[in-house]
């Protein structure tokens, strides 16, 4: 068996938290391991509690899977220990003995760098600049320290040999194509790549291990900080239409646009995806709302998803409908059969 990668298609928060969570809850993972770092807020509502998480993968939902945080990720010790107390999900976590960490130094590094607070509007959880200690060969992993050595161990090897035993794995990805080091229109952009590609390398599987490759697009697309948005709307009319979001780390309004085919075109391509999930429906129609079969959906919502699949060549395979987990419609048997 192979990798179920997710990925966002956009600029972040399309809501990726969300979708894996649904995966790990319906696809039984025995291992949901998440990438990236604390700069990235994925939303988790399920059974009426509600996560935002930072560090800890969103699949936690489901109790019968084993989490863990790649090699290449980036921890923060104080929002760790927070988040372990908020999911209690302590036994299940294991941590790659190299991971990076983030340091108080590495937040003030940011926080004292004008371009990068004013023009790039860094949410300054210090992640760049440890990224850049990393390259630099300063940084401090997770194997230096003392207080993690109960969760520490070589995720790379256990994820091998999960797949070699035919095993599923699902992979989390964090933030948006657009905002890729890579991909995204630099500077406006965050410390990594954000690919399918980079998640694979950030785990420390090849390429040869990707199964389902998800990319995550919102029914409309948003943005936080600087750098282009195609379309973008005055905040009143964002406002207006329902789309004024506030970010899950910084609190700042996130600013709004329509659902941009050429955009999602590229992101769909450069990430090989085989599926698409497209959230929050409801918010573009709101008789979508909660509604867990296609059948049920309003006519101009299914005519709206059939459109998307033919912009970008892919089958839209789950729609988020609402924020609970569960108030997701999945079309997997109708694409592929049972
Ligand atoms: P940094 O990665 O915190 O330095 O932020 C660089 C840029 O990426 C800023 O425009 C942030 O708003 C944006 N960014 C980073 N992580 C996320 C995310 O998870 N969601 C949305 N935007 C993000
Ligand atoms: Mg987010």
């Amino acid at each position: 068996m192979s990798a179920t990668i997710v990925v966002g298609g956009f600029y972040g928060d399309e809501g990726k938290g969300k979708i894996t969570a649904y995966l790990g809850l319906k696809d039984d993972y025995s291992i949901a391991v998440r990438v990236g770092s604390v700069n990235a807020g994925h939303t988790v509502v399920y059974g009426g509690r509600r996560w935002k998480l930072r560090l800890i993968p969103s699949a936690f939902i489901n109790p019968n899977t084993r989490l863990r945080l790649a090699l290449g990720s980036l921890i923060r010790l104080d929002v760790l220990w927070r988040e372990l107390e908020e999911t209690k999900c302590s036994g299940r976590l294991r941590i790659d003995y190299r991971a990076g960490v983030i340091e108080q130094r590495h937040r003030e590094q940011e926080l004292r760098d004008e371009f990068l607070v004013k023009v790039v509007g860094t949410t300054g959880q210090g992640v760049g600049a440890a990224m850049a200690d990393r390259v630099m060969r300063k940084l401090k992993l997770a194997k230096d320290y003392a207080e993690l050595r109960g969760y520490i161990g070589d995720v790379v090897g256990e994820l091998l040999e999960a797949v070699e035993r035919g095993e599923k794995i699902l992979l989390e990805g964090t933030q948006g194509f657009y905002l890729s080091l890579l991909h995204g229109e630099y500077p406006y952009v965050t410390s990594r790549d954000t690919t399918a590609s980079a998640v694979l390398s950030e785990a420390g599987l090849g390429p040869k291990h990707a199964g389902e490759i998800i990319v995550v697009f919102k029914s409309y697309v948003t943005r936080v900080g600087g750098g282009p948005l195609p379309g973008e709307l005055s905040e009143e009319e964002a406002a207006k239409r329902g789309w004024l979001e506030i970010a899950t780390v910084t609190g700042r309004k996130r600013r709004a646009a329509p659902f941009n085919y050429e955009l999602a075109r590229r992101a769909v391509r450069v990430n090989s995806a085989t599926q698409i999930a497209v959230t929050k429906l409801d918010v573009l129609f709101p008789k979508a709302k909660g509604k867990r079969r296609w059948e049920e959906l309003p006519v101009e919502a299914r005519n709206w998803i059939e459109r998307v699949e033919e912009e970008l060549k892919t089958p839209v395979t789950l729609i988020g409908t609402g924020e609970e987990v569960l108030d997701t419609i999945d079309r997997r048997r109708e694409v592929y059969g049972p």
